[in-house]
């Protein structure tokens, strides 16, 4: 087995092929003055089992994840598994108007290509794997950030919105705290409502978790209204740390105490790796 980290998922392939204690190739990836891509790996990879890692954003990292499946493929290799930590475009899962294109179903049939199988980590909507028709397996950053508060645990799991509860579920099973849930309404990109809920959080420590955090407004208005509401302390637990615009800025002047987030996509705040959960299902 060896491992192929594209640039945009670098040290997540370094911890991966640590994990599963094989080599990680030697990726040379340059971009020309056009921002065109040139790959190269110069590691033997005929009949070997190949793990190809590289997110699907932003979008010049697709195109690098195209040319690396394509250099692999065409060697005698054994298998090629391609893990897209972060998939990106999960958001436009459906056609919301006529006429739209359904970005998520359309990466996924051109990412399946030249693969014998797809690992990501919390998808956006689960829908999305039903575009694929090659073997694809989606594992959750939440267990990792259930491990990492376990050392520190909270008095209760929030949900941002009613999407997120499984994860909040799982995270406070892990934990073994209680959990809850706000409803939450889009105003606009930036910005959303928080309808108050009665959950008594009055010195309570919370997290909060979410799958993406981009603009942050979601996790700024619920951590403002749990401090508010009388919150001792209120950290952020993400899988996907995308920080869109001045996200970082925002979460840093906001109520909270804290922002963790999984290394699906690097960043200051990547502290918990899901490359354990990764390996545990190569390992299978
Ligand atoms: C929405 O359904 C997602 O789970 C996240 O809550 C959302 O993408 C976060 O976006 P933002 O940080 O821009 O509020």
């Amino acid at each position: 087995m060896i491992v192929v980290g594209g640039s945009a998922s670098k040290s997540i392939a370094q911890k991966l092929a640590a994990e599963l204690g094989c080599n990680l190739a030697e990726v040379n990836v340059k971009r020309f003055t056009d921002r065109e891509c040139y790959v190269c790996v110069d590691d033997e990879l005929k009949h070997k089992d190949v793990i190809l890692v590289q997110n699907t954003y932003p979008d010049e990292n697709i195109i690098e994840l195209y040319l690396l499946q394509d250099l692999i493929y065409e060697q005698e290799i054994n298998k090629l598994i391609t893990v897209v930590p972060y998939y990106g475009y999960a958001r436009q899962d459906k056609r919301f108007k006529d006429g739209e294109c359904i970005s998520a179903g359309a990466l996924a049939k051109h990412l399946q290509l030249q693969t014998d199988e797809i690992i990501t980590i919390d998808l956006h909507a689960k829908s999305i794997l039903e575009w694929f028709t090659k073997p694809v397996y989606e594992l959750s950053g939440m267990v990792q950030v259930g491990e990492h508060f376990k050392r520190n645990p909270p008095d209760i799991v929030m949900a941002p919105d009613k999407g997120a509860v499984d994860r909040a579920k799982l995270v406070a099973e892990i934990i073994g705290c209680e959990w809850d849930y706000f409803e939450k309404t889009r105003i606009d990109d930036h910005n959303v409502k928080i309808t108050p809920k009665n959950v008594e959080v009055r010195d309570k420590n919370i997290v909060i978790v979410d799958d993406i955090i981009a603009t942050g407004g979601t996790i700024v208005t619920s951590a403002n209204y749990l401090k508010e509401q009388g919150a001792k302390t209120v950290i952020a637990a993400c899988t996907h740390g995308l920080y869109t615009e001045n996200a970082l800025e925002r979460l840093k002047n906001s109520a909270l105490d804290e922002v963790i987030s999984t290394d699906t996509l690097e960043s200051e705040t990547s502290t918990v790796s899901v490359a354990p959960e990764i390996a545990k299902l190569l390992k299978k």
